[in-house]
């Protein structure tokens, strides 16, 4: 969490969201490698909310947010990308709402809890 926040802080956007009394119920975050070749990316992009107050758009706010931000503050980022599992088909369905395209499968990437393997499917916004 310490790596996420402080990497969030010195290179990436990140939002959290919050209930009427002021606790954090989701966050989403992504961040540049420090790397100059990837100085246009916002990677790895990660999103959750929590379980009791999922399925009440606060999933597509944050992500809605994010990408505007992004789109309309961040003029140097023309890439973000993400990976999802491939049974994760509700967070597949909200990324190519909001323009992600999938970009490919990393095949058996995942190990679940239950030792079964899974693919990482690859996606990706491009700044028009
Ligand atoms: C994925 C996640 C962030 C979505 O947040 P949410 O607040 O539950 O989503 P929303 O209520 O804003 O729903 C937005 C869209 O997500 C999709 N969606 C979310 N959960 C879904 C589900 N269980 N089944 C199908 N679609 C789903 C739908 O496309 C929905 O579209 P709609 O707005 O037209 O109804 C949230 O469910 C979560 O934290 N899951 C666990 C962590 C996780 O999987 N993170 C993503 C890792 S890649």
């Amino acid at each position: 969490m310490t790596h996420f926040i402080d990497s969030t802080l010195a290179s990436g956007l990140g939002f959290v969201a919050m209930d009427e009394v002021n606790k954090v119920i989701g966050e989403i975050h992504a961040y540049t490698p420090d790397v100059y070749c990837f100085s246009h990316v916002l990677s790895n992009l990660t999103i959750a909310v929590a379980p009791g107050y999922q399925g009440k758009g606060v999933g597509r706010l944050l992500l809605n947010t994010f990408c505007k931000t992004a789109e309309e503050q961040r003029s140097d980022i023309t890439r973000i990308e993400l990976f999802a599992r491939e049974s994760n088909k509700g967070a597949i369905s909200l990324y190519q709402s909001l323009g992600f395209k999938i970009e490919g499968s990393l095949t058996k990437r995942i190990k679940n809890q239950d030792g079964s393997l899974e693919s990482d499917i690859l996606m990706a916004w491009i700044r028009q």
